[in-house]
């Protein structure tokens, strides 16, 4: 993946999250992110993203992630890092962590593709 050019715009949001909110059938091989929740996580991170004072940041719904098996999956762009976050606190863990103060949550990262 490319840096940023100088010719690129300015970032419109500085932090841009994407929570898998896929869903598929009950028994399905591959799982979804649904049904470990992800929804409801969503849900509580725009809240709680609102409540810690992070108006440049979005927190989106997104469709398949295509990692399925490691969900509940987030992804956070620009920096293009990978979470499982699968409860309140892992969340906040993330949206304080990283999203707020720039740093990493090392134990809640999926593995290099
Ligand atoms: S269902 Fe969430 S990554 Fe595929």
């Amino acid at each position: 993946m490319g840096d940023r050019q100088t010719s690129d715009p300015p970032l419109y949001y500085d932090s841009h999250v994407f929570v898998c909110c896929n869903r598929r059938p009950d028994g399905h091989p591959r799982g979804s992110c649904v049904a470990k929740g992800s929804e409801k996580l969503r849900a509580y991170m725009k809240v709680r993203a609102k409540e810690l004072g992070l108006l440049a940041t979005r927190i989106n719904a997104s469709l398949c992630l295509d990692r399925c098996e490691l969900g509940p999956c987030v992804v956070i762009y620009p920096e293009g890092v990978w979470y499982r976050i699968s409860n309140t606190v892992e969340a906040d863990a993330v949206l304080e962590r990283h999203v707020r103060d720039g740093e990493r949550v090392p134990d809640l990262m999926l593995p290099a593709p």
